[in-house]
């Protein structure tokens, strides 16, 4: 602290949620600068379990300034859900949250557009109309959150939108076109209910910045998934990487105090895309079972695989973390010999970096180290010093190739099953 980033070193669902949950008690503000409601943070806070699509998770905690910066595209639809279910649960909203003026809005006809076009091209997007809005944003025609404040703009915006995709949906896709005074009617009415948590976000994260609050920022997705530094064009629209925190909240990189990056003791990845430790075997099936390896939002299965150490060093350069955070441990008990990649094959060579090819990547085979697995369970260990020797081993055979120093161990869904290892 007084202010950290946290950031997924995989492909996502590293389990950030937790991580963030845990670091949030010491927080005043949680900042969400990237992504949309394609995130699902999955947050287990005694029996309740909350799954966080765009609401910061710090929002679980009392009093927890919680901002959704300019840099994520945002639903209102699901946005006014999610805050439905948080209250349903007896979780104060109302004065926690503050969502940027110039975030750019999601639109019925993001959605539309992306679902004619996934049917086209797979590239197994969550269908949330997440690139489209992005899309728009990049070419000067989104829908910003301020905009439904003043009708004119809004109108005019809708309008001049619509011109071009009720042409496409209707002349590319033989599909229905859109209608654009429903689409203006329920923005307005969205802007009626979201008003009161509009906000200069930018000035007041650098306030707070500026009057020594602690401040955290919420990654979404994984490094491996950044628009630039992912493994494109297999990746989510935005920048995942930790440089995102600052142009996503409007925050100087000379502010960021820690960057701690999240690594999940294995590896998984939703979608298609390359993935060269993937374990095709039962040992996958296992993986993903007891993982509970299940998409957050879109119950789609995780593909599993070993860790892979050739993509996280990508991540660790390319984000700089100051400190590393170790998840879901607890998944590889029992398991008797555990691989790691630290290298790729392919052809006669043997690659220490992650190609930026996608070809080469789709056609290299991993080169292991097999470690010693361990039988004891881990489930719930609070103390380094109890964790199996082997499960130190792979930790510190872990530490010492990445060079960054592992400082948090997860080894439980709860709260409390964490190791903080300074
Ligand atoms: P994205 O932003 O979508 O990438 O999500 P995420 O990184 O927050 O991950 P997600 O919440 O989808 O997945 C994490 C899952 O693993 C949740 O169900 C967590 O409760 C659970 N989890 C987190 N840490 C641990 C752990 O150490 N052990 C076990 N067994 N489960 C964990």
């Amino acid at each position: 602290m007084p202010t950290v980033v946290i950031i997924g070193a995989q492909w996502g669902d590293e389990g950030k949620g937790k991580i963030v949950d845990f670091l949030t008690e010491k927080c005043d503000y949680v900042v969400r600068f990237q992504g949309g409601c394609n995130a699902g943070h999955t947050v287990v806070v005694g029996d309740e379990k909350y799954i966080l699509h765009l609401i910061p998770s710090g929002i679980l905690h009392k009093n927890k300034k919680c901002i959704i910066g300019n840099g994520v595209v945002l639903d209102p639809k699901s946005l006014l859900k999610e805050m439905e279910t948080l209250v349903s649960k007896g979780v104060e909203v109302d004065n926690n949250l503050y969502i940027a003026k110039h975030c750019h809005l999601i639109m019925p006809y993001h959605i539309a557009i992306e679902e004619q076009a996934e049917k086209i091209k797979k590239i197994g997007t969550t269908k949330k109309g997440i690139g489209p809005c992005y899309t728009d944003k990049i070419a000067r025609n989104g829908v910003r959150m301020i905009d439904l404040l003043y009708p004119e703009v809004l109108k005019n915006k809708i309008q001049a939108n619509l011109e071009v995709i009720n042409f496409l949906l209707k002349n590319l896709y033989n599909a229905e076109p859109l209608n654009r005074e429903e689409i203006f009617n329920q923005y307005i009415n969205y802007g009626d209910k979201l008003k009161k948590y509009i906000a200069d976000t930018d000035i007041l994260i650098n306030q707070a910045i500026d009057s020594g609050k602690n401040v955290l920022f919420e990654g979404a997705q994984g490094t491996l998934l950044d628009i630039d530094h992912g493994t494109y064009p297999y990746v989510t629209s935005s920048n995942t990487v930790a440089g995102g925190a600052c142009t996503g909240a409007g925050v100087s990189p000379i502010k960021i105090n820690s960057i701690i990056g999240v690594v999940k003791a294995y590896t998984t990845r939703v979608g298609g895309g390359p993935f060269p430790t993937e374990i095709k075997d039962e040992l996958g099936e296992h993986i993903r079972q007891k993982g509970g390896e299940y998409g957050a939002t879109t119950g789609r299965p995780r593909r599993c695989g070993w860790l892979d150490l050739v993509g996280l060093k990508h991540s660790v350069r390319v984000n700089a973390f100051t400190g590393i955070a170790i998840t879901k441990l607890d998944i590889l008990d029992g398991i008797d010999k555990i691989k790691v990649c630290v290298g790729y094959r392919y052809g006669n060579t043997i690659l220490e970096e992650f190609p930026k090819e996608i070809e080469i990547l789709e056609n290299c085979t991993p080169v292991y180290e097999e470690l010693p697995g361990w039988r004891e369970s881990t489930q719930g260990i609070k103390d380094y010093e109890a964790l199996p020797d082997n499960a130190k081993k792979y930790l510190q055979f872990i530490e010492d190739s990445l060079k960054v120093k592992i400082q948090i161990i997860s080894t439980g869904q709860k709260r409390d099953e964490i190791i903080i290892k300074e």
